[in-house]
């Protein structure tokens, strides 16, 4: 299977925690204030797995997917030193074989969405809320999408340096900031709360809230 991250896997937790002074880990695990105590959480793209083994402590049953060994290598060892309560399931394997359609109450893409390009993204972003549960969460954390004027300018330049590194040394594809709240809202899901993280009074990072849609009443 294909290893996108060998070369640069290894320091990439603590790269982003320096990168965005302690907002990245912060954004991952905003939204799981909304678990409940044995909730079933699936977590795309895990890397190194902050908010999996946060949603395990706080009682989630996990199930966590990455195609790459080299993230999963330092995701079983944080699972080793950690030791969270609840067991983690850990798949090695493309997300779009997770084929458990409607399983999960919580479904987390974190930093996962900005390696795809613009038409494989919306396909990913819609395979996953197809996992959603009717009322469950979809949560996306991300680079914000660049607003108007100065902050704009410094939320492109945050964004580029980080996909510039990424694309010249991963699978990750060099692209604008994709719309984020709006591939949510594409994939079946009404969009119920954003949280910023900040340097310096400019927004870089956001995680959204998405819920999964009732089916319509027959
Ligand atoms: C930019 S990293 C983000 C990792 C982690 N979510 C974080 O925030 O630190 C993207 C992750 O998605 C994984 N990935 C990329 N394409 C994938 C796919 N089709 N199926 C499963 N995982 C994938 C990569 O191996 C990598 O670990």
């Amino acid at each position: 299977m294909k290893d996108g991250y060998w070369l640069v896997g290894f320091q990439y937790e603590f790269t982003g925690t320096v990168y965005s002074l302690g907002r990245i880990p912060r954004c991952k695990k905003a939204m799981l204030k909304h678990l409940r105590p044995g909730d079933r959480v699936l977590v795309a793209g895990v890397g190194h797995g902050t908010e999996a083994v946060e949603a395990s402590r706080l009682g989630a049953d996990v199930t966590a997917v990455d195609l790459s060994e080299t993230m999963l290598k330092h995701f079983r060892r944080r699972i080793e030193r950690e030791n969270p309560p609840g067991p983690i399931r850990v798949v090695h394997d493309d997300i779009f074989n997770v084929q458990e359609t409607g399983q999960y109450d919580m479904v987390i893409a974190n930093f996962f969405l900005n390696v795809f390009s613009e038409t494989r993204v919306r396909e990913v972003a819609n395979h996953l809320g197809t996992l959603v549960k009717p009322g469950g969460y979809f949560v996306v954390g991300e680079f914000v999408l660049p607003e108007p004027g100065w902050r704009g300018i410094i939320q492109k330049i945050n964004w580029y340096i980080a996909i510039s590194i990424y694309s010249s040394t991963t699978e990750a594809v060099f692209h604008p900031v994709w719309d984020y709240p709006g591939l949510v809202k594409g994939a079946g899901c009404e969009i119920l709360d954003i949280e910023y993280f900040t340097i310096g009074g400019v927004s870089l990072y956001w995680s959204i809230l998405g819920r999964k849609n009732p089916a319509p009443a027959v």
